[in-house]
């Protein structure tokens, strides 16, 4: 096994010689190990707005998961080329939305409601899901703008289908008045409709998908930290449950959460419900307060943590040798209609 010194100094090796057309992007979710290298930091809208506008980048080594390469090829241009260092860096999330079962629940829902509903995807879903919407008119949406986006999409339709992410769909449109009983839930298996209210009074479908790294918060680590600390300040991601988000005191995107504990005063105290990797970051850049995950245990993104030196060097010197590896092509057909569903949001963002 190589050891880290010697990955290290194979990866800026790379760097070093590839200089400006190498562009290496790294979400807030990265390993140290790697966020390290990355020419710059971000959540999913900053890094999907910042791969558009690298002209001088010929390579896209993106530090993510696959949805979030998929996204830099469609944003950049014919001769930019986006590459995943390990191949398994998905998302469980994306992988719960295919585009069978999507359209199928489409045909479904227009029996049922007509031409009423816009839909709407979280950036975390593959390209053909965002395709699909992008034809249909729909746009997509980050954590960061989910809700300006869901207010833009009231302005054109009377109904939405949100994919794929149940709780970040819920916990939005409650936060802009929409009672739990105007929402239904898509169950792509079952494919059926689940509601409390009458079905006319639905105002948003959600579609049942979850993050496996955020359902992790439960309403009892809650309970333990206002019982333990008394005075900590409870911060999630929205992708957590409606009832942790209830619960908590603070819910925003990974950029949210960064900049609320950043502008916090020494001496703050913050339970903070988001993946492993960020919140040990912010322990660190924060030492004057105490800072502490909702969830003891820690909750990684096992394939964020696919990304790591070995792969990161590999697939740099792989590059370097003229022989790249790990391609991210989006289908011509689908980037086009994907691109339509990204633009709709990059021009409200
Ligand atoms: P943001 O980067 O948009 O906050 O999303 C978090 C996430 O789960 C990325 O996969
Ligand atoms: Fe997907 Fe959740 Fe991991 Fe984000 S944290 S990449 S939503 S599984």
């Amino acid at each position: 096994k190589m050891n880290a010194d010697e990955l290290e100094e194979r990866i800026n090796k790379v760097k070093r010689s590839m200089g400006r057309k190498l562009f290496l992007p790294g979400h807030h979710y990265q390993k140290d190990e790697v966020i390290q290298f990355a020419d710059a930091r971000g959540d999913s809208l900053k890094l999907a707005q910042l791969s558009a506008s690298q002209h001088e980048a010929e390579a896209i080594v993106f530090c993510g998961v696959h949805f979030m390469a998929e996204t830099a090829d469609i944003l950049s241009t014919e001769d930019q080329h986006v590459y995943l260092p390990d191949m398994r860096a998905g998302c469980s999330m994306a992988d719960m939305a295919n585009i069978t079962q999507t359209e199928k629940a489409w045909q479904q829902l227009f029996d049922i409601f007509d031409d009423t509903i816009l839909p709407l995807t979280y950036v975390n879903s593959t390209a053909a899901i965002k395709a699909f919407v992008g034809k249909n008119g729909g746009a997509t949406v980050t954590s960061s703008n989910a809700a300006k986006m869901i207010q833009w999409a009231f302005s054109q339709k009377q109904r939405i289908l949100f994919l794929p992410d149940q709780h970040l769909g819920r916990n939005t449109a409650y936060d802009l008045g929409i009672p739990l009983d105007q929402m239904a839930v898509w169950d792509p298996i079952m494919e059926e409709l689940i509601h409390e209210g009458s079905i006319e009074d639905v105002k948003v479908i959600l579609w049942k998908g979850h993050c496996s790294v955020h359902e992790n918060f439960t309403v009892r680590n809650v309970q333990q930290v206002r019982a333990d600390y008394p005075d900590m300040k409870i911060i999630v991601h929205p992708e957590c449950s409606r009832e942790v988000v209830e619960l908590s005191d603070v819910a925003g995107s990974t950029n949210a959460i960064i900049s609320a504990i950043d502008q916090a005063p020494a001496g703050s105290s913050w339970a903070v419900g988001t993946e492993m990797n960020l919140v040990n970051r912010i322990i660190h850049e924060n030492p004057d307060q105490h800072i502490i995950s909702l969830n003891p245990s820690m909750c990684p993104c096992l394939t964020m943590n696919r990304i790591d030196l070995q792969h990161l060097a590999w697939s740099l010197e792989s590059l370097a040798a003229g022989e790249p590896t790990n391609l991210i092509k989006v289908d011509a057909g689908i980037a086009h209609d994907a691109k339509q569903a990204l633009t709709r949001m990059l021009y409200r963002a």
